[in-house]
């Protein structure tokens, strides 16, 4: 048997191949929750009563009037939950509020009806009985007002005294930055019925079926065999449907159980905007201590997250923010307080990156500030602080492959031919004044596994039929990042058959149970590594059968492609032909595969240990042009260079890595999502309420020449094939276009300009922070700042 990260010989690892659903996904053939209610003659549709106001004592709900509305079955509130009201596993979230609300838009009852406009009609009957609170919106407020929640970790390692006593150059700033909204293209879904079985039967858009599972029985009060989630799929999720997809289900399994009869949620797009949580926001105050040579000594720094109303991953979140605060940088004497503000808003959830991106921008946008006033470039400012490999992070891992970082940056810096063309940029500012263009360069690195230990495992049923063909399960989802397509290559690769012999079925809660969310871009890792467990063990039971039919040791036996040889021999036989026999000699032909991650240990009361299996690396190189009129921009080119190990499958890798940074690119340029935060009656209502008014990427913000390439002799030892998650590191390759922005503002102004910029950095902030470099110039040079850029003076 091959170890883990060994590949055998003529491995179906390794190649590229179509995404499974890709021809589904194209022609429109491809199956998501909302589509299988078709199925149903009977099946009732919901809609939410929300709340008009953003914090309020809830004194009384009336529905009498709804079911005046025809159509109208069934309208619950949380007096009809029979179970525990609580949609999260925290027991601060109240599935549906019983005296108090804590969010405008905050669901007070659901109506299930025959049509979804009766449903929307008889919501828009029920009379809710208010009475308002002080409300905190923004994340301001609730500092102001010591409105905290949950733990407030620290980091804490070496001397930070001593670090800033031997520092030449100590800085402190702050930094506000937004979150962003998942806007995956499917929205929350959710359908219930009971089967022929008389169990609950849930599909549901989740990331985390098991816990879908758990948190429906328990807000129904029964066992957790009576309810099976399966996820055919998922049209996008970027951790949106790790925990927020939980209290939908358990709407639709409400519907079910009160109704009897299939129950289908799904919400519109302003339903989802204006009611699920999204990526945190952050706070962040930081006081920093540099040598002359610009080595970081010191940084002591306070984040604060954006939590909204309830914990929901909050914590989780937080503390990979504090453990990504270095990203790719050693800093020896560290301390990092993590606070989760607790105010009136939408609770906010994963994201892509879990927190690591936010605790990440910190500190990119800290030496991107800096750098102008140590007289460094940003990029050497960078390189000189990178780690070292025997170096070790604020939370005591030792940087395993630090080297890779540092071959990574060289690779981009000769294939993106980086000397030549800022030499060029250089000459383009030189002659012009109103259109600016800059280079940047930013590292990643991001620790993979779950914090939580107990996460860090996968289970798999893999079946081998008579005919010898395949089916696998395993306990990840798919929500379009090629997990499937991996999967099936590893059981190919695993059990020696082609690809074509193997086939991936929906993850369902009856066939692999207790799984973790497929989130920390652990998919791979942990379902990766239960499939060979199980491929492993039918092939160690076959390898028998075919010793006796080659007349070889059972050891010398090898599977590939359908072929099975003998070492010692020239003789084969077909993979069916030896599924035939090891049939008739009733050998099991089906295995349940488990995997758990060895060698993590997390300390999170002092936030201490090894979470993290590796570290995945990265660098990207990104070249904007701005225009000083207003403020708009393009990214003229990208070049990254990302570290996957082994790949397993190289095309989904690739769509990954520019998936992930196009995602990223709009978190920190265009994605600007707002709440009302005026003391008017709108107050705490989602002002940016669907693409009208929330801008996401779209092909015409693509990059105009965007080159990926994957990071060379990368294998990861102990890794599924030596592979290495790929998920969510590439979003954050996106912090050189927000960089490059930022020196491309610097050269509207003095050399040496320190810019600080808004993010997001949207065409508006863009024009501010040019506006403001301009006015510093001015006013050195006493010239009237507006006159510069006033249009009549531009040449035509
Ligand atoms: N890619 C697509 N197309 N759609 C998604 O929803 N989610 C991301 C990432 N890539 C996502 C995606 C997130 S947040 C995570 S954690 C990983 O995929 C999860 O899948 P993995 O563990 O299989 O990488
Ligand atoms: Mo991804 S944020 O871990 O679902």
């Amino acid at each position: 048997m091959t170890s883990l990260s060994q590949r055998p010989a003529n491995p179906i690892v390794g190649e590229s191949h179509y995404h499974e659903s890709a021809y589904e996904h194209v022609t429109g053939r491809a199956l998501y929750t909302d589509d299988l209610g078709g199925r149903f003659t009977n099946l009732l549709h919901a809609y939410p009563v929300q709340s008009t106001i953003a914090h309020a004592e809830l004194k009384s709900v009336d529905t009498s009037a709804a079911y005046e509305i025809p159509g109208v079955v069934r309208v619950v509130t949380a007096e009809d939950i029979p179970g525990v009201n609580d949609q999260g596993t925290r027991g601060d979230e109240p599935m549906l509020p019983v005296d108090e609300i804590m969010f405008y838009g905050q669901p007070i009852a659901w109506v299930f009806a025959e049509t979804l406009e009766a449903a929307k009609e008889g919501a828009a009957q029920v009379c809710v009985e208010v009475e308002e609170l002080p409300s905190l919106i923004t994340i301001q407020d609730a500092i102001e007002a010591d409105s905290f929640q949950g733990v407030q970790p620290v980091i804490n390692k070496g001397d930070l005294e001593g670090g800033f006593q031997l520092a030449e150059h100590v800085f402190s700033g702050e930094f506000e930055f937004a979150g962003q909204d998942h806007f995956y293209l499917e929205t929350q879904a959710s359908l219930a019925h009971f089967d022929e079985n008389g169990q609950l039967f849930i599909n549901s858009s989740t990331q985390h079926p098991t816990e879908t599972q758990d948190i429906v029985s328990h807000v129904l009060g029964v066992p957790a065999h009576e309810v099976t989630v399966q996820c055919v799929r998922m049209g996008g999720a970027f951790g949106g449907k790790e925990m927020q997809s939980h209290g939908y289900a358990a709407v639709a399994a409400l519907g079910a159980t009160l109704t009897g009869r299939p129950t289908r949620v799904r919400l519109n797009r302003t339903l989802d905007m204006t009611m699920t949580g999204k990526r945190h926001g952050f706070h962040a105050s930081w006081k920093v201590g540099f040598s002359d040579e610009g080595k970081i000594l010191a940084l002591d720094a306070t984040l604060t997250s954006d939590g909204g109303w309830s914990m929901d991953l909050s914590v989780p979140v937080l503390t990979r923010a504090l453990c990504h605060i270095d990203n790719g940088y050693w800093v020896p004497n560290i301390r990092v307080h993590g606070r989760i503000a607790k105010c009136h808003k939408t609770s906010q959830t994963a994201f892509r990156g879990f927190g690591g991106p936010q605790g990440m921008l910190v500190m990119e946008d800290l030496l991107g500030r800096v750098a102008p006033k140590l007289g460094l470039s940003p990029a050497e400012l960078r390189r000189r602080n990178f780690y070292s490999e025997d170096q070790d992070t604020p939370y005591f891992q030792p940087v395993r492959h630090a080297d890779r970082l540092k071959s990574a940056w060289d690779q981009v810096i000769s294939t993106a031919d980086i000397e030549a063309r800022q030499a060029a940029i250089a000459d383009f500012n030189a002659r012009n004044t109103y259109v600016k263009r800059a280079l940047a360069m930013t590292p990643v690195k991001f620790g993979i596994s779950f914090n939580l230990t107990a996460f860090n495992q996968g289970g798999a049923l893999v079946l081998v039929y008579k005919d010898g063909s395949v089916l696998v399960n395993h306990g990840g989802t798919e929500m379009g990042q090629g997990l499937h397509t991996k999967m099936l290559q590893v059981a190919a690769t695993s059990l020696g058959v082609p690809l074509s012999m193997v086939r991936s079925a929906p993850t369902r809660t009856d066939k692999v149970p207790n799984t973790s969310a497929t989130a920390a871009s652990s998919g791979t890792d942990l379902n990766g590594g239960a499939i060979k467990d199980a491929c492993d063990q039918i092939k160690t039971r076959l390898a028998q059968v075919a010793a006796g039919m080659l007349g070889v040791p059972a050891h010398e036996v090898r599977f590939a492609r359908g072929v099975v040889s003998g070492l010692s021999t020239t003789k084969t036989v077909e993979w069916q032909e030896l599924i035939t026999v090891a049939y008739m000699q009733r050998i099991q032909l089906s295995a349940a595969g488990f995997y758990r991650t060895e060698g993590l240990y997390w300390d999170l009361a002092n936030m201490k240990g090894e979470p993290f299996k590796y570290f995945v690396y990265g660098v990207s190189a990104s070249e904007v042009e701005v225009s000083a009129f207003d403020g708009s921009y393009k990214i003229r080119r990208v070049d990254i260079v990302h570290d996957v190990g082994d790949s397993l499958s190289p095309l989904i890798d690739i769509g990954q890595i520019e998936g992930g940074f196009v995602q990223g690119a709009g978190w920190l340029t265009l994605e600007d999502f707002r709440w009302d935060t005026s003391d008017g009656p709108g107050r705490g209502r989602v002002a940016t309420q669907g693409a009208s008014t929330y801008k996401i990427p779209s092909l015409s913000e693509m990059p105009e020449i965007f080159n990926v390439d994957l990071l060379d002799k990368a294998h990861e030892d102990g890794a599924i094939y030596g592979s290495k998650a790929v998920g969510e590191p590439p979003l954050m390759l996106a912090f050189s276009v927000r960089e490059a922005l930022r020196e491309a503002i610097t050269a509207f102004g003095a050399p040496g300009t320190s810019v600080e910029l808004a993010s997001p950095a949207t065409p508006e902030a863009v024009f501010w922070a040019i506006e403001s470099v301009r006015d510093q110039q001015d006013a050195s040079q006493d010239i009237p700042a507006r006159d510069a850029l006033d249009v009549r003076n531009v040449p035509s």
